[in-house]
């Protein structure tokens, strides 16, 4: 590994580019996007969700029997413990969702916390599309339909969510939805903040709640709402003519030219386009190429990115993932933004809890890794 200085200038940065540890499940490279395991995220992307998870988990991808004794397994795990939506109907109906979410992982981990990592582990990735549907259902006001885990990973979660949309069409998108979202890196900030609470030894659940609160803010898991928002408004501009380049050009000249910002672009890491928002662009004009969110997040990408290529100051022109999963999400029937974000938790729970353990049980020889302590300098007044 090329060395890494620690100087000044690195201090208040956000820690970019400092390794901190090792990652065994997925790497972002920045010229070539998120791999799993060693194979890039466009070959899995059609891929069924627990084959992947499979993946993340055992760093190889599955054959007919492990693949078919691991849905056994995950069935076997799949009963939540009691409780929970009673629990999730006392919750202030004003919180957001991710904030139910949190409370949600905090109840399982106060009824079903074994202490163990892995099987928490495998229990938490077993309940997550439950808990998740479950959230989004009771905040919504409706009731969720009873759980059938046998019907699949993300068919199950569409099931209990039971939307007034086509479950087919949902289905398809939720499917790659889960699998481009399960991991990216140990350095994103959910991630790295669950390994950091759980550095202290606390459980699985407490730390994964500490992730998911992290995976909240706008600038990270809640970027995907705040998104669509801003196509919505830009559609709103454009007086419904989403594929209008030239008035595309001139709102995103004037936002610029305002220190607005521009969503749906840059990335911390990547300085080529998010694979993940190529993915998703690709699967909406399959799914949906006529709607209208979808046309004008489509020209956002080509005109934003020629755009921002012409400044010298933006690191990294392209559209991120967040760019196009709103769109998606909205055309394929769950049309309130407020629920995208625990939907992406629902998906990184998994990436984040297999990272946990390798930290915990796995890492340095089985030791696990010492309590995260880095060093602040002290710029405070000095005295005597
Ligand atoms: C993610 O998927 O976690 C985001 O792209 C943010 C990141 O990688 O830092």
């Amino acid at each position: 590994m090329e060395p890494v200085a620690i100087t000044e200038d690195k201090l208040e940065t956000g820690l970019r580019g400092v390794p901190a540890g090792y990652c065994p499940t997925s790497e972002v490279d920045p010229d070539k996007g998120l791999s799993y395991g060693g194979y890039f995220i466009r070959e899995l992307a059609q891929r069924e969700p627990v084959e992947v998870i499979y993946l993340l988990l055992h760093r190889q991808l599955p054959n007919k029997t492990e693949i078919a004794d691991f849905r056994k397994e995950l069935l076997r795990r799949s009963t939540l413990p009691a409780g929970l939506e009673d629990y999730l109907r006392t919750l202030p109906r004003q919180g957001h969702p991710m904030k139910w979410f949190a409370s949600g992982l905090l109840y399982l981990g106060m009824t079903g916390c074994t202490g163990n990592y892995r099987e928490d582990c495998l229990n938490l990735i077993a309940w997550a599309p439950e808990l998740a549907a479950k959230v989004i259902a009771v905040h919504q006001g409706r009731a969720p339909a009873p759980a059938r885990p046998e019907l699949g990973y993300m068919e199950n979660f569409v099931h209990i969510l039971n939307p007034d949309a086509d479950r087919g069409r949902l289905t398809r998108l939720m499917r790659v939805f889960d699998v481009l979202h399960f991991d990216h890196d140990g350095g994103n900030l959910s991630t790295f903040t669950g390994k950091a609470v759980a550095s202290g030894l606390e459980d699985m659940y407490g730390s994964i709640t500490a992730a998911m609160l992290g995976l909240a803010g706008p600038r990270h898991g809640m970027a995907n709402q705040e998104c669509l928002d801003f196509i919505m408004k830009l559609h709103e501009e454009l007086k419904g003519r989403g594929d209008d380049e030239a008035g595309m050009r001139r709102i995103l000249e004037t936002r610029y030219a305002n220190k607005d910002l521009i969503y749906g672009f840059g990335h911390a890491v990547l300085r080529v386009e998010d694979p993940r928002a190529a993915v998703l662009f690709e699967l909406g004009e399959e799914l949906c190429p006529a709607d209208p969110y979808f046309r004008t997040a489509q020209t956002l990408r080509k005109v934003g990115t020629a755009f921002l290529k012409t400044k010298d100051k933006i690191s990294d022109p392209y559209v991120n993932v967040d760019a196009a999963s709103g769109a998606l999400l909205h055309a394929c029937g769950l049309k309130e933004q407020r629920y995208y974000t625990v939907l992406f938790g629902l998906s990184r729970v998994v990436g984040i809890s297999i990272q946990i353990v390798y930290e915990r049980l796995e890492a340095r020889g089985g030791k696990g890794t010492p309590i995260m302590r880095p060093r602040y300098l002290y710029s405070g007044p000095v005295r005597g």
